[in-house]
């Protein structure tokens, strides 16, 4: 099964993760992941997969998609009351309690790292540098600088890119070695097989996309996708 959101469409019946459900509302939705249904989402994103997009549009596409998911993705934080006072009267207002780090997976990740920030400005940021081999698509580690133990109790990961979800699962098994227990994926494009094996591998991280495309192609790209992220937002 897969859902296009500029559609609302679809296209087949199959059940890849055998979990995945449509909610009859429009937002597809298991206890694990959420495809929001949003009009701005469905023409941002069309744009954004567009070849003629410059990189200046796709970056901004990319920032305005992300903060609609983020919203969705840190709904339910815990708060606590916060005693304060207006210009008339004091109030009992709320402030969120875990202390959050975004991580970026890099490159691309750092694409909706900065609206991420903007939404959370109390976040740390937190990188980790995985590359996928071309040849045999598996994640190649080559940077990280992660505190252990940690020094967030929530990690919002975001890529904008899940294919195989190879990398996905590298990066926040390395969160889940130095101790961070409530980790997110925030990502815009998946495949179904990265979502398959994204909640196969850490059935405890729940995921928010802006779409669920088709599937992946014979060199491990999501179709439709929109190509390379990286390159489209680094514009090399
Ligand atoms: C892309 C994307 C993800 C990864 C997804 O990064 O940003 O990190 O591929 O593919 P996977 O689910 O099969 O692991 P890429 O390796 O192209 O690096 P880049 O961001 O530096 O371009
Ligand atoms: N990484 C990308 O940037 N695009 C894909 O389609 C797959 C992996």
């Amino acid at each position: 099964m897969h859902f296009f959101p500029e559609t609302g469409r679809l296209a087949s019946s199959r059940n890849l993760s055998g979990r995945l459900n449509w909610n009859g509302v429009g937002e597809r939705v298991d206890d694990g992941v959420t495809v929001p249904k949003h009009a701005l989402i469905a023409h941002k994103l069309t744009r954004l997969r567009d070849k003629n997009t410059s990189s200046v549009l796709f970056r901004n596409l990319a920032r305005e998609i992300s903060q609609i998911l983020l919203v969705e993705a840190t709904r339910d934080l815990s708060t606590h009351d916060d005693e304060r006072e207006t210009p008339l009267s004091p109030f009992t207002g709320a402030s969120i309690t875990p202390r959050i780090g975004i991580v970026p997976i890099l490159r691309a990740g750092l694409g909706m790292t900065d609206v991420a920030h903007e939404m959370l400005p109390m976040a740390r940021v937190l990188h980790i540098g995985l590359f996928r081999d071309e040849e045999t698509l598996e994640p190649v580690y080559y940077y990280d600088k992660l505190p252990t133990p940690p020094n967030v109790d929530l990690a919002l990961v975001v890529d904008p890119m899940l294919a195989t979800g190879g990398s996905a699962i590298a990066a926040i098994s390395r969160l889940k070695e130095t101790g961070i227990e409530d980790i997110r994926f925030v990502g815009i494009i998946a495949a179904p097989e990265g979502v398959a094996a994204l909640r196969a591998a850490h059935p405890d991280v729940r995921i928010w996309l802006a779409s669920v495309d088709e599937r992946l192609n014979e060199v491990g790209y999501i179709i439709p996708g929109l190509g390379d992220a990286g390159d489209r937002i680094m514009d090399t």
